[in-house]
């Protein structure tokens, strides 16, 4: 699928829709009435068959009690491991290298433990100042279990004048002092992908072992862990995956590390051979499942399965090209529609496409927060982050092509009837 012969009107975008290969997976989710919703980048909408795989195993506590530990369709006692698999495809990893437990945090705390190793003058852990907050949180906190000062012992890479992080910066920081590399693959406000092949290659020319938060790109962007060889990896599951709010997160350890100890040890991370055997030494089990902490949040994860089955049928490449496109359309509509005065509207995401994830940033550097505000009025579901960003992320599974011209036809309505003016945000809280 190609964007060919561009136009600004209704029918082409229509005619897009019409040529869509995944247009047949709208209608397996729940959208919330006469809305267009463009917010799946923090909360992805509800798949049919996510509710049908979160009723089957309440059906199974129902029914089963205990014994749906290890009976049923899909035995709890496994459902971690299970659903790792059926995710390994979509990060281009190895079955028993991904496993779904914990929350994002959680398990970014729980692969620090075991992957940074500070050693000699090799002590120090580069990070981005545009990473989302709690993973620098995390990074602080090990730094200081370790008795180093955050401020000399984390390097944060500066963004350049777009607010973008140039590979080349982040390279040219990678030094002997460095022990430990954490970068998003998809920053969370501009929409920026890295290139993790190339920056994995430059951290262990180094010596440095990398680990990357791809929580706004698993889902959204086909990703190549092994063939990257990247060293460990986390994602949520509540944004392109669709796993709803609270579903744990998961996590990916190259294979080779397996041997490696984790250091905050649970007793789901046991040998699961062994697990009931209740020693008091602590034996992890030789997968990525040896970094699980606690009992599996089962009835949270029980929609992924539903949700992974749709990836899996309509296939990472497709979602993919459908992606690019939407953004491609997004922002040639912008350019040609919105980025002059009154409207004022540019673009705050890479516009190379293989530099970019799936949501776009459309800025503006007036009234931003409450001409969003005004699209929720007008039931479009974007979301904002300061100081000037409205976050469009359009799935490949439920948006059309057509929600993304109706969202630029509302924006320059709005600018056009200042209808935005009247709009003051409901909550200080940012969803
Ligand atoms: C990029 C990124 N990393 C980490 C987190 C934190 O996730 P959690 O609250 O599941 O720990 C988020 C939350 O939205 C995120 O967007």
């Amino acid at each position: 699928m190609m964007l060919k012969d561009f136009k600004t009107s209704l029918k082409y975008s229509r005619d897009l829709d019409l040529s869509d290969p995944l247009r047949k997976y709208r209608k397996e989710f729940h959208i919330p009435e006469n809305t267009i919703y463009l917010d799946g980048n923090s909360l992805g909408l509800c798949p049919k068959k996510g509710e049908t795989s979160l009723f089957r195993i309440l059906d199974e506590w129902k029914t089963r009690g205990i014994h749906g530990w290890l009976e049923g369709e899909n035995p709890w006692f496994f459902l971690a491991e299970e659903i790792g698999k059926m995710m390994a495809p979509l990060v281009g990893a190895h079955p028993e290298e991904v496993i779904c437990t914990g929350t994002t945090t959680v398990n970014q705390h729980a692969l620090l433990s075991t992957f940074y190793k500070p050693d000699g003058i090799r002590t120090k852990i580069l990070a981005d100042e545009k990473n989302f907050p709690s993973d620098i949180y995390a990074i602080k906190s090990h730094l200081k279990m370790r008795g180093y000062n955050p401020r000399e012992h984390l390097i944060l890479v500066g963004a350049d004048k777009n607010g973008f992080i140039p590979g080349n910066r982040i390279t040219a920081h990678m030094t002997h002092e460095v022990a430990l590399a954490l970068f998003p693959s998809v920053f969370f406000r501009t929409g920026q992908l890295l290139d993790i092949s190339k920056i994995t290659r430059e951290a262990h020319k180094k010596g440095i072992i990398i680990g990357f938060d791809c929580s706004h790109s698993v889902g959204s962007v086909q990703h190549s862990f092994s063939s990257d060889d990247i060293d460990f990896a986390f994602w949520c599951g509540y944004k392109y995956l669709n796993g709803g709010p609270g579903c744990p997160a998961s996590l990916y350890i190259n294979k080779r590390h397996f041997g490696k100890e984790p250091l905050m040890a649970g007793w789901f991370g046991y040998n699961k051979q062994k697990q009931f055997e209740m020693s008091l030494d602590f034996e992890h089990q030789k997968s990525a499942g040896g970094w699980q902490i606690s009992t599996p949040a089962v009835i949270s994860m029980a929609p992924l399965e539903g949700s992974l089955s749709l990836f899996l049928e309509a296939g990472m490449d497709k979602i993919r090209e459908k992606s690019i496109m939407l953004t491609t359309y997004l922002i040639r509509l912008v350019d040609e529609l919105l980025h002059k005065e009154p409207y004022a509207f540019h673009i705050g995401t890479p516009r190379n496409p293989e530099s970019r994830g799936g949501h776009v940033a459309v800025r503006r550097e007036k009234n931003a927060l409450q001409i969003c505000e005004a699209l929720k009025q007008r039931n479009i579901v974007p979301d904002f982050r300061p100081p000037d960003i409205i976050r469009i992320a359009p799935s490949s599974f439920y948006n059309r092509f057509e929600d993304i011209w109706i969202l630029v036809k509302v924006l320059r309505d709005l600018i056009d009837n200042r209808e935005y003016e009247k709009c003051t945000p409901g909550s200080k809280l940012i969803t």
